[in-house]
C-alpha cells in the first residue's frame, strides 16, 4: 500500500449482517450488532490510515420495508453507537455528520445524534457521514426542491451538488460494498460518477481493518481518467 495516495474518502455499503448471522444460526440483530464493532474497527483504521472522510450506509429508505422489529432494532443499536460511545468521537477528533432525512426516525435517536454532530463539530481528524434513512434518489429530489425554492430556473450541474447533503465535500474515491452484491442499492448516485468500484465478497461484520488495507491496494492499482487519457 502506497501511503502517498490513500484515497481522501471511502464510502461504504455494509451489507450482509443479516446473512452472516443467520449462516451461523443466530437472528438478524446478532448480525447488526456484530456490524457496529466493524464500523467502530473501520473507523479506527481510517484514523490510522489517514483517510479524511469515511461515509457509511446505515439505513436506506428502503429498509423501511423490513419487520418492524429489525427496523427498531438498528435504531437502538445506532442510539447507542452515538450515546454509549461518544468518547470514541470526541478524543479521535472525529466530526460526526449525516445524510438523509432524519425527522422520520425516534425522536429519541434523533437527539442523540444531533447532540453527537454538535458536540463533535470542531473536530479536524476524520469526517464520519452517516446515511441514515438516507437514498440517492432522494437526495437528487430534496436538492431540487430547495433550488426551485429560490426561484432559479435554468439549473446547472453545480447548482445541484450544491444543495446535497455531501455539498461542501469532495465525492467519494473508493466506493466498497460487502457481502458479494454488485449494485449501488440507491447509494450516492449522484456523488458516485467517477468514483472505483470494490465488491469483496466477505460480509461486512468480517470487514477490518486488513480488509480495508487490501481494497486501498485495489484501489491503488486502477487508472482514474476521469473521460480524459492518461
Ligand atoms: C446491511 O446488512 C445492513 C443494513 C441494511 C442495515 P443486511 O441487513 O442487508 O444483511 P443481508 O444483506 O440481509 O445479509
Ligand atoms: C443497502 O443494503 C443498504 C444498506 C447497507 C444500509 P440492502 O441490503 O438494503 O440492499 P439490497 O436490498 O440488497 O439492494
Ligand atoms: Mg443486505
Amino acid at each position: 500500500m502506497n501511503k502517498n495516495s490513500i484515497p481522501n474518502h471511502i464510502a461504504i455499503i455494509m451489507d450482509g449482517n443479516g446473512r452472516w448471522a443467520l449462516k451461523r444460526g443466530k437472528n438478524r440483530l446478532f448480525g447488526h450488532r456484530a456490524g457496529v464493532e466493524s464500523i467502530k474497527k473501520t473507523i479506527m483504521a481510517c484514523l490510522d490510515l489517514n483517510i479524511k472522510i469515511m461515509s457509511i450506509f446505515a439505513f436506506s429508505t428502503e429498509n423501511w420495508k423490513r419487520p418492524k422489529e429489525e427496523v427498531d432494532g438498528i435504531f437502538s443499536l445506532v442510539d447507542k453507537l452515538t450515546q454509549s460511545d461518544i468518547d470514541l468521537f470526541v478524543k479521535n477528533g472525529i466530526t460526526v455528520r449525516t445524510m438523509g432525512d432524519l425527522t422520520k426516525l425516534p425522536e429519541g435517536l434523533q437527539n442523540s445524534i444531533n447532540s453527537l454532530k454538535e458536540q463533535t463539530k470542531n473536530n479536524t481528524k476524520l469526517i464520519l457521514n452517516i446515511a441514515l434513512n438516507y437514498g440517492g434518489r432522494a437526495e437528487i429530489v430534496r436538492a431540487v426542491n430547495n433550488i426551485i425554492k429560490t426561484n432559479k430556473t435554468d439549473i446547472n450541474e453545480d447548482d445541484i451538488k450544491n444543495n446535497l447533503y455531501t455539498f461542501d465535500l469532495p465525492d467519494p474515491d473508493l466506493i466498497i460494498r460487502t457481502s458479494g452484491e454488485n449494485r449501488i442499492s440507491n447509494f450516492m448516485l449522484f456523488q458516485c460518477a467517477y468514483s472505483e468500484f470494490y465488491f469483496p465478497k466477505i460480509h461486512w461484520p468480517d470487514f477490518n481493518k486488513k480488509q480495508l488495507k487490501k481494497a486501498i491496494k485495489i484501489y491503488q492499482k486502477r487508472n482514474r481518467r476521469f473521460g480524459g487519457l492518461k
